[in-house]
């Protein structure tokens, strides 16, 4: 059977797509360096979908429904190797880096890693034949935006270099697409990933002080860090705090299922915005995330933090038309989910025995 190779597949949003890969039936071949993740999300994958294969001399990697490779995507001899070793049908595209402080501290690692990596993946799919590829965008593409719902053919602009990164890496696989007419892409655009898989056993897991507000959120009802800042009262909002679209990490994963049937079926590129439509403030996440841990959760309000938007959420119409896609869970799902998690892993996959 055919493969699908999944870069980045220990992360976040790679182990819940990997496991809602699996329970479709496909079988997948995962390559991440785990320079910010961990072989555990992947155990866990395992134990999520029931895999219980003997991975000893018995079973060759090429039957297992799972198998991973600990390779950095700068590394073309390695990759090269993968791309020989297995029948990959289809590639979905997540290795990166991502935080954005440090992309502004050090621009050139995100542009070499995010860019060479991208660049070394189309490559090997030339050589090898594959014409499909998932690439994991992000609303961040949208910069701030000049208004809301925001759809796909809004004008695109970033407000740090690893929003360029990935504004930059779109086009890579775009214009892979248009050098060859079988080929097809996706271009994911993500709102903002929270929740964990229902069973707790894979989540968000940040190294260092989270940048992201669920994360933090989430440390300080755990009793970790005093408050929760907030960046910012003064937006033209109804209570003054940022608006995003959250979306539960489980549907995010699904939508790649459905992005991969539909780039079976048609050529040529299509990005989608990945979101819930509907924004929620940060004072109304505090509240929700309160709801679900059953403690306050303090917080101070804060300077602005540069470059963010007042409000952002996703005209999701393409993705509903086209992939047949919409998000299940709603905020209190996803708060419900993240302190599952938090409360099965206070320290992530840190120290787990499995
Ligand atoms: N916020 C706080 N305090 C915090 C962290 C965040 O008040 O400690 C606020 C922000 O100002 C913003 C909202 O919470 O209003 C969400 O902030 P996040 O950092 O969680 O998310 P962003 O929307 O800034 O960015 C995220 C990812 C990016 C991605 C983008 C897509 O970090 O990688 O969503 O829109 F590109």
């Amino acid at each position: 059977m055919h493969k699908i190779l999944v870069t980045g597949g220990a992360g976040f949003i790679g182990s819940h797509t990997c496991t809602a890969l699996l329970e479709n039936g496909y079988e997948i071949v995962v390559v991440d360096n785990l320079s910010n993740s961990s072989r555990k999300a992947l155990e866990r994958v395992r134990i999520i979908c029931g895999i219980n294969e003997d991975t000893g001399a018995s079973t060759s990697p090429a039957n297992s429904r799972l198998v991973f490779h600990e390779c950095d995507l700068l590394d073309q001899e390695a990759l090269a190797q993968i791309f020989a070793q297995y029948e990959i049908e289809a590639v979905i595209h997540f290795a990166a880096f991502k935080a954005v402080g440090e992309s502004v501290e050090k621009p050139l690692a995100y542009y070499r890693n995010n860019l060479q990596g991208t660049i070394n993946l189309c490559e090997q799919m030339a050589k090898h034949g594959v014409k499909k590829i998932v690439f994991s965008s992000s609303a961040t593409v949208y910069g701030v935006p000049d208004s809301v719902p925001i759809a796909e053919t809004a004008p695109l602009r970033c407000t740090n270099p690893y929003g360029w990164t990935k504004f930059m890496c779109e086009q890579i696989p775009r214009d892979f697409a248009n050098a060859d007419i079988a080929r097809s892409v996706a271009l994911l655009r993500y709102f903002n990933p929270i929740g964990a898989h229902p069973s707790g056993l894979i989540g968000e897991d940040p190294r260092g002080i989270p940048n992201n507000l669920l994360p933090y959120v989430l440390r300080v009802a755990a009793g970790q860090y005093p408050q929760v800042n907030i960046y910012g009262q003064d937006y033209p909002t109804p209570d003054g705090t940022g608006i995003r679209d959250y979306i539960h990490v489980v549907d995010l994963a699904a939508g790649h299922v459905s992005a991969l049937k539909y780039i079976d079926r048609h050529t040529g590129t299509e990005a989608f915005n990945l979101g819930t439509g509907n924004g929620y403030s940060v004072l109304e996440i505090i509240q929700a995330m309160e709801k679900a841990c059953g403690c306050p959760i303090p917080y101070q309000i804060t300077e602005r933090r540069p470059g963010d938007a007042a409000e952002g959420y996703a005209d999701n119409t393409l993705a509903r038309l086209k992939l047949g896609w919409i998000a299940q869970y709603g905020i209190d799902e996803m708060c419900r989910d993240a302190w599952n998690w938090q409360q099965k892993n206070p320290r992530g996959y840190e120290n787990a025995s499995v």
